[in-house]
């Protein structure tokens, strides 16, 4: 019982840190991943009402399963051939001396600056379990300990939507760009007009962070017609629309998900060979021209500087990785459907890294802070408020202060509002609530 408690204190600290890299997340986030809700107790709806959802989630969100059959080995006591797919993310063996670099190994990508186009490393091969059920999303490692998306789901399941029927999960493999997931987008439409034709009703679509991004790409390449059949409205929670600095302090120096024993540089190799990362620099309808994201005692980084850092920090693929990705956030087009985009605010967020000589060989020395989630700023979040003079659909700001961005699956202030809009009895006065000082 102890060692099972360890473990999962361990998974959760692993968890907090990999997606709250940047401060503490506050204490009902441990309460609901140790006391999970259960249910299903007073159902409101009944199967027949309610629009069915799809769920996307954020970034290293759910579950990813690879089968080995390695040409060579970075040590002796990696594995070297499995009969089956076996979990590689999320596997407490990652986070242990030799198995981070087998783990590296096992999930790196390999960029072809030719073809302009990532696969996985040789000896290796893929899989993304559950799509279109919600397990994947709920706990991302196979014995659930590490509880993801399971309270949103289960207060869904509460209200009298039922698990991989008319709540389900569209997961994906997160170190691609959404230029490279043409495959999962054709996935996720089958999804969706499979649900609609089963419950006769079109669909919610609901994404966490990175994504939203992915929908918002997804909703861009259909057409209007296809949007107006099949789309209620998509829900957004905290979704970057303005890219995320934060990419950039990974990219640089790595990052250890907050896990000490793990060197930030060792997993910097596996950050750096996503097409994810470079993906989601912030952009320049977030940011000032001359505001500086990343400061050395050489140079300062702005929006325009972006060549020289990639080269700076001898990582040249970012650059082109970059150049085939940017173009969704740097239009940002409205997705067409009724938005619901809700985000936290009034967070202290880092929004300038300040590195001393060792850039970008060492973590930063320094921060500036703006307001945000803690991860994204306000800036980039609040994008979407564009959206309302560039769409006949009603797009809705909900903004919660004080509401850390991956706290926002869990607050009981989101379920309740996802509640009210699936019940049909959402009402303005939660986007003028915003304006409400919080006291
Ligand atoms: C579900 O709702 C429908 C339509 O409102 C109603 O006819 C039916 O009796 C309800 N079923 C249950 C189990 O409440
Ligand atoms: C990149 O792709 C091209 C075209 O398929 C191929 O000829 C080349 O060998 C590849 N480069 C590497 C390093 O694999
Ligand atoms: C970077 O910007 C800061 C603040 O504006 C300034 O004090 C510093 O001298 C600049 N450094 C370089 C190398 O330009
Ligand atoms: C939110 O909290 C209130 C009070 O504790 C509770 O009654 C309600 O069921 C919760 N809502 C959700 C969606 O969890």
């Amino acid at each position: 019982m102890k060692d099972c408690l360890e473990a999962r204190v361990a998974l959760v600290l692993v968890l907090v840190a990999l997606c709250v890299q940047d401060s503490d997340s506050s204490m009902f986030w441990f309460v609901n991943v140790f006391f999970p809700p259960v249910g299903p107790e007073d159902a409101k709806l009944n199967q027949s009402e309610g629009a069915p959802i799809v769920i996307v989630p954020g970034n290293i969100g759910n579950q990813l399963e690879g089968k080995l059959n390695k040409p060579s080995l970075v040590h002796w006591l990696c594995m070297k051939k499995t009969h089956d797919y076996v979990t590689l993310w999320l596997n407490l063996n990652t986070f242990m001396p030799i198995g981070i670099d087998c783990w590296i190994d096992n999930v790196r990508l390999v960029y072809n600056q030719t073809t302009r186009k990532s696969t996985n490393a040789p000896g290796v091969e893929t899989r993304v379990p559950g799509f279109g059920k919600t397990f994947s999303v709920e706990h991302l490692d196979n014995i659930q300990l590490t509880g993801y998306l399971h309270t949103l789901v289960q207060s869904l399941v509460n209200l009298g939507y039922v698990r991989d029927e008319t709540v389900r999960a569209a997961p994906y493999d997160w170190r691609f760009a959404s230029i490279e997931q043409e495959e999962y987008f054709h996935k996720l439409k089958n999804l969706i007009e499979e649900m609609y034709t089963s419950y006769r009703k079109p669909v919610y679509l609901l994404g966490h962070s990175l994504g939203c991004l992915h929908l918002l790409h997804f909703l861009n390449n259909q057409p209007q017609a296809w949007k107006d059949k099949f789309i209620h409205g998509f829900i957004s929670l905290g979704g970057l629309w303005g890219g995320a600095i934060k990419s950039l302090r990974v990219l640089a120096s790595g990052d250890n998900y907050g896990v000490s024993l793990l060197p930030p540089m060792k997993v910097r190799i596996q950050q750096r060979t996503t097409t994810t990362n470079p993906w989601i620099l912030p952009t320049k309808q977030a940011w000032p021209p001359e505001h500086i994201f990343i400061s050395t005692p050489t140079y300062n980084y702005t929006y325009d500087d972006y060549r020289k850092f990639f080269s700076d920090i001898e990582y040249e693929d970012g650059w082109f990785k970059w150049q085939d990705s940017k173009e969704l956030l740097s239009n940002l087009p409205a997705p067409g459907v009724e938005v619901y985009c809700v985000y936290g605010i009034g967070v202290p967020t880092p929004v300038t890294y300040i590195y001393d000589e060792h850039f970008p060989n060492a973590q930063p020395v320094g921060f500036l802070y703006e307001d945000g989630d803690n991860t994204v700023s306000t800036r980039s979040l609040s994008l979407c408020k564009g959206w309302k003079e560039q769409q006949k659909q009603k797009v809705h700001v909900i903004e919660y202060p004080g509401l850390q961005h991956l706290d926002i699956v869990y607050s009981n202030q989101t379920l309740t509002l996802i509640e009210d809009i699936v019940l049909g009895s959402y009402s303005e006065s939660y986007s003028e609530r915003q304006h409400e000082p919080s006291n």
